[in-house]
């Protein structure tokens, strides 16, 4: 299993992002509310850089013809093409069939540690469809 040191918990405070490189791969470390997640950096759309994208959050609808701002700071916002994904989980809001790849990330002796069995692939697109 390869381990990437991603910083120190205090290069990462919640709200913010960090690339590192595994391989010859990008992936996007986020502290979202104290939680850790990390990002494959290529878009299943069209491979845009995704973790370079906003972070934000999306809108629900609340009914009788409302929509609602939700999830603040939980969202990534795709650059090319604003494509939303759910940072925890990879899931795309916009087209729900597709996910982008994750990585488990801990902490040890405060440092973020982002753990994989295998780097992403070129084209990685092996876990873009789990279904609707
Ligand atoms: S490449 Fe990301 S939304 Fe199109």
């Amino acid at each position: 299993m390869g381990r990437y040191v991603v910083g120190r918990m205090s290069d990462l405070p919640p709200g913010s992002r960090r690339l590192i490189q595994v391989g010859r791969f990008e992936v996007g470390v986020f502290n979202v509310n104290g939680k850790y997640y990390a990002l494959n950096n290529r878009c299943p759309h069209a491979g845009g850089p995704l973790c370079l994208g906003e972070v934000t959050g999306t809108t629900e609808d609340a009914g009788a013809y409302r929509v609602v701002w939700v999830r603040q700071g939980e969202i990534v916002s795709c650059p090319w093409h604003a494509w939303e994904f759910d940072i925890a989980s990879g899931r795309t809001i916009t087209e729900p069939t597709k996910t982008v790849r994750t990585y488990p990330v801990s902490v040890e002796d405060g440092q973020v540690v982002l753990e994989t069995d295998t780097p992403p692939r070129a084209g990685d697109r092996s876990e873009q469809s789990r279904g609707a």
